[in-house]
C-alpha cells in the first residue's frame, strides 16, 4: 500500500515508523514531514491545511491511505475531502471532529450523555462571564471555545487571572473566531492522564494510557507546553479504572456521536483527571496525541496499518492489540527559550551515535535537513528521546543517558519526566 502521512511534529514520525514496519507498506510519503521522517519516507513540501493540494496529490501518487496527524486539517474536514475524492483516509470526519474543535460542543455533549466532567456554564460575552467568575471564586478554569493550538485555556488561582484569560477572549479576541463562545468550569483537583483509543464508528479499541508533562519546567512549573515528555503505560489506570473509561467514557461517547449523526472513526483522545480513582473528561482530541504517540507506539507489537484499516472499514469488532511488556518513557529536548521566543537553525550533534544505542528510539519534531545535510532545529520542540525497559527506571535512565550524548545550543529539557510514577509503582 501506498500510504500518505499528513504532520511535521513527533508524534508524525512516530506514526511513519510504526507504519513503516508493516508489511502492508510498499511506499511512504509525510507531509510535510521533518529532519527525521527524511530517512524513511519522502517528505512532501505541501502545508497541513491545504486539503486541495493534499487530496491532488494523493489522487496523483494513487495513495491507499492517508493518516492525518493534526487536529487543525481534521477539523476541516480533511477526511471529507478525501473520502469525496475516493482516497481512504484514517481520522474523523469535520462533524466529528468537533469533539475537538469545540468545547462548548464537548460539555453539553458530556452533560446529555451523562459522562463525567466538570461542572461548567458556556458564556458568549465578556460581563455575564466575569460575573459568574465572581460568584463562583477561584481557582476556575477559563476555556476558548475553538482550537487554539494549546493556548486557550487559564487555569486561574486568582481572580484577576481569570479576568485576564476572559479579556483575552471576549476583548482581544487574541483566539480570532475560537474566542466567539468560552467555557467556564470547576476546577478539579487530581492526577492527569490520557487515554487513547481507535474507534470505528462502533467499536472500541484501547491503547496502553499514557502521562504527559505540560509546563515548561521541573516539578510542572511554569507555564504550559505542547508537552515537554510522557511515558507509557502509565500505573495511574489500573485495570479497574481503564474497565471505567472504556465502558463509561470511550464507549458511550462513541455510541453518543453516533446517535447525533456524528459517527466517529479514527483516534480518540480523552484527556482525564483522575480524582479519587475517579476519572473526568477535561477534554477529547480527535487524533493521536503528541508527545503521548511517541510513548504508546513504539510499545505497539500489533501492526498498525492493518488496525487502521480495520478502523476505516469499520471492522474493529473482535479485534485485540497486542503490546510489549515493557515501559517507553520519551523526553522532548526543546529550543532554549520555548514555549515563548527562540532560535532556530542550530546544529544538533549526537544524533548518529545515539541512533546506534539498543532500547533507545529518536523521533524528530522540529529538525529539518540543511543544505550541507547536517539535521538542524527548526521549532520549539525539537527531538523527542525514548528510552525502553521492563523496569520502569531502567527505560528512563537509558533515556537520559542517550541525552547526554545529543547537543544543540541552548538545548533544553525536564530532568524529571517520569518521576511522577514512583509513587504508584
Ligand atoms: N477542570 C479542570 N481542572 C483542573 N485543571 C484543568 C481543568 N481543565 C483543564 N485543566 C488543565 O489545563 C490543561 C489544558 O486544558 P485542556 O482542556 O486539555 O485544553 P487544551 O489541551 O485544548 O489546551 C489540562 O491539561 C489541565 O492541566
Ligand atoms: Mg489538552
Amino acid at each position: 500500500m501506498r500510504i500518505l502521512v499528513v504532520g511535521s511534529g513527533g508524534r508524525e514520525h512516530a506514526i511513519a515508523y510504526k507504519i513503516k514496519q508493516s508489511k502492508l507498506c510498499s511506499s511512504l510519503y509525510c507531509l510535510p514531514g521533518n529532519g527525521g521522517t527524511a530517512k524513511i519516507a519522502k517528505n512532501i513540501d505541501i502545508k497541513t491545511d491545504d486539503i486541495k493540494r493534499i487530496v491532488k496529490f494523493s489522487k496523483k501518487e494513487n495513495i491507499d491511505l492517508v493518516v492525518v496527524g493534526p487536529e487543525n486539517p481534521l477539523a476541516l474536514g480533511i477526511v471529507d475531502e478525501l473520502e469525496k475524492a475516493g482516497i481512504n483516509a484514517f481520522g474523523p470526519k469535520k462533524n466529528a471532529a468537533i469533539i475537538e474543535a469545540s468545547k462548548t460542543f464537548t460539555k453539553s455533549f458530556l452533560k446529555k450523555h451523562s459522562i463525567p466532567t466538570a461542572e461548567y456554564e458556556t458564556f458568549y460575552d465578556f460581563d455575564s462571564a466575569k460575573k459568574y467568575i465572581e460568584s463562583k471564586g477561584v481557582p476556575i478554569v477559563v476555556k476558548a471555545d475553538g482550537l487554539a493550538a494549546g493556548k486557550g485555556v487559564t487555569v486561574a488561582k486568582t481572580e484577576e487571572e481569570a479576568t485576564k484569560a476572559l479579556e483575552d477572549i471576549f476583548i482581544k479576541k487574541r483566539f480570532g473566531e475560537a474566542g466567539n463562545m468560552a467555557v467556564i468550569e470547576e476546577f478539579l483537583e487530581g492526577e492527569e492522564a490520557s487515554f487513547l483509543a481507535f474507534s470505528d464508528g462502533e467499536n472500541i479499541l484501547p491503547m496502553i494510557a499514557a502521562q504527559d508533562h505540560k509546563p515548561i519546567y521541573n516539578n510542572d512549573e511554569g507555564p504550559n507546553t505542547g508537552g515537554m515528555g510522557a511515558y507509557a503505560p502509565t500505573p495511574i489506570i489500573d485495570k479497574e479504572i481503564q474497565q471505567y473509561i472504556t465502558e463509561n467514557i470511550m464507549k458511550k461517547t462513541i455510541l453518543g456521536m453516533e446517535a447525533e449523526g456524528r459517527a466517529y472513526k479514527g483516534v480518540l483522545y480523552a484527556g482525564l483527571m483522575i480524582k479519587n480513582k475517579k476519572p473526568y473528561v477535561l477534554e477529547f482530541n480527535c487524533r493521536f496525541g503528541d508527545p503521548e504517540t511517541q510513548a504508546i507506539l513504539p510499545l505497539l507489537e500489533s501492526d498498525i496499518v492493518e488496525v487502521m484499516l480495520a478502523t476505516v472499514e469499520g471492522n474493529l469488532d473482535g479485534y485485540s492489540l497486542k503490546w510489549k511488556n515493557e515501559y517507553a518513557i520519551s523526553v522532548v529536548l526543546a529550543s532554549g527559550g520555548y514555549p515563548l521566543n527562540y532560535e532556530k537553525d542550530k546544529t544538533i550533534t549526537g544524533l548518529y551515535e545515539v541512533e546506534k544505542l539498543e532500547d533507545i528510539i529518536v523521533f524528530h519534531a522540529g529538525t529539518k535537513m540543511n543544505g550541507n545535510g547536517n539535521i538542524v532545529t527548526n521549532g520549539g520542540r525539537v527531538l523527542n528521546v525514548v528510552g525502553l525497559d521492563k523496569d520502569f527506571k531502567k527505560a528512563q535512565k537509558k533515556a537520559y543517558d542517550a541525552i547526554k550524548l545529543i547537543n544543540f545550543d541552548k538545548m533544553y529539557y525536564r530532568t524529571d519526566i517520569g518521576n511522577k510514577v514512583y509513587k504508584y509503582l
